[in-house]
């Protein structure tokens, strides 16, 4: 590892930490609640203990909303405790720098229910574009909340002009609201009428799903490894569903011909080229993100002519054989990314926090909606395996 990837590690590491230390806040407004006598013993210390998780990059945003919520219906409605909930719902999201450069937001307009809490919107990283004027509105929201009849708190922002994030449904899925910028939102602008669509939900009786929303991911886990099955076939960004390598399933799986033990080839700890660098962290792929990827290394190839295709065509492929076990090359590479992600979670024992660089991506390359070969290059780029051979099958 060069001199200079060191020094950008060490400094990217400085500041994931004092990004981290925005969650400090929170947690001690709540635990002083327990200290001060508010609630049966012990609930304000378990809530104020849940609140770090919520605010990490692999929570859903609307996790501290709940947690918010929840301070307030087992605490009470002093002062001190509304402020305590206020603290969190106003609080920075952490999310992963590697992987992503916007934070994510809450789109489920029945987060928080407390009425006290509505209308407050979160602070955001510094380093976002557009943040100076976020978090100039959330200032001011703490103590005058926004006008939030109906709106989710990622439609608040939006309502008061920031919209450089990624929000988030209630059911965990991405989703591109009217008003943002994403690569599929612009025709939504004919639906500028969803503004009314606020007055319904502000008027209705339940109904919860933000109106007017696109679906651009779906982090499927746990996919069963059928081939060929993606959990997530509505992407915006290329507005075509994929379509299913046709007829060479009865090829049947391609678990790839290497070996288990292959897919510890990369832990042979030569130092001598790009590739070998990613992966010299010890027993595990940890790329030069310093992610822990466990048994896997999470990058993807493209290649011609995979299992009895045309020489001309091109399909994506995990190189990891045990992410690449029971999947079958496709020609949308969400498919593979979805497929490495599921495989991290299930196969591979890897970090919280690579799951979480590894959806990040996931989400990045959807947007992209690209299929050619820098879609593979840049994934792996996103997971710390920069210079990865992407044309190779197999690592
Ligand atoms: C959002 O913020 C990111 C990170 O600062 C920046 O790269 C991007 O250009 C911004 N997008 C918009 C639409 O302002
Ligand atoms: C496995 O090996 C066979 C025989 O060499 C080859 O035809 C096939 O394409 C290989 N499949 C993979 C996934 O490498």
């Amino acid at each position: 590892m060069s001199a200079l990837k060191i020094a950008a590690l060490i400094a990217l590491a400085a500041y994931v930490e004092a990004r981290f230390g925005q969650e400090q806040i929170p947690v001690s407004a709540v635990s002083a609640l327990g200290d001060a006598g508010f609630g049966d013993p012990g609930v304000a210390a378990t809530i104020a203990g849940s609140i770090p998780g919520s605010l990490l990059a692999a929570a859903s945003p609307c996790d501290k909303l709940t947690i918010a919520d929840q301070i307030i219906t087992e605490l009470g409605t002093d002062q001190q405790v509304i402020d305590a909930a206020i603290g969190l719902v106003s609080a920075e999201t952490n999310f992963n720098p590697f992987a992503v450069n916007v934070p994510f937001v809450c789109a489920d307009a029945t987060l928080p229910a407390s009425e006290q809490l509505r209308g407050i919107v979160p602070l955001v990283d510094p380093a976002v574009v557009g943040s100076d004027a976020e978090n100039a509105n959330s200032a001011t929201s703490v103590t005058t909340p926004f006008d939030a009849a109906g709106l989710s708190q990622a439609e608040v922002m939006i309502a008061q002009g920031f919209s450089n994030f990624t929000a988030v449904a209630a059911n965990g899925d991405d989703v591109v609201l009217d008003g943002q910028d994403g690569a599929a939102a612009g025709d939504d602008a004919a639906a500028g009428d969803d503004a009314a669509a606020g007055d319904d939900a502000a008027a209705d009786d339940g109904t919860e799903a933000p109106a007017e929303t696109t679906v651009v991911q779906q982090p499927g886990r746990c996919g069963g490894g059928n081939n060929n099955t993606p959990s997530s076939t509505a992407l915006v960004a290329t507005g075509a569903a994929e379509t299913a390598p046709a007829a060479t399933s009865a090829v049947g799986e391609n678990t790839g011909n290497g070996t288990v033990a292959d897919g510890n080839d990369q832990n042979d700890n030569n130092n001598d080229d790009a590739a070998d660098d990613g992966a010299t962290g010890g027993d595990a792929a940890v790329g030069t993100g310093n992610l822990d990827f466990g048994l896997c290394q999470p990058t993807m190839a493209r290649v011609a002519g995979l299992n009895g295709r045309a020489a001309t065509e091109f399909t994506f492929i995990p190189q990891d054989p045990l992410c690449a076990q029971g999947q079958q090359e496709a020609l949308n590479p969400n498919i593979i990314t979805n497929r490495i992600c599921d495989q991290l979670v299930n196969v591979c024992e890897a970090s919280d926090e690579a799951i979480a660089a590894c959806d990040d991506a996931q989400a990045q390359i959807e947007a992209l909606g690209t299929r050619d070969q820098s879609t593979a290059d840049t994934w792996n780029t996103l997971l710390g395996f920069d210079g990865v051979d992407s044309t190779q099958e197999t690592i």
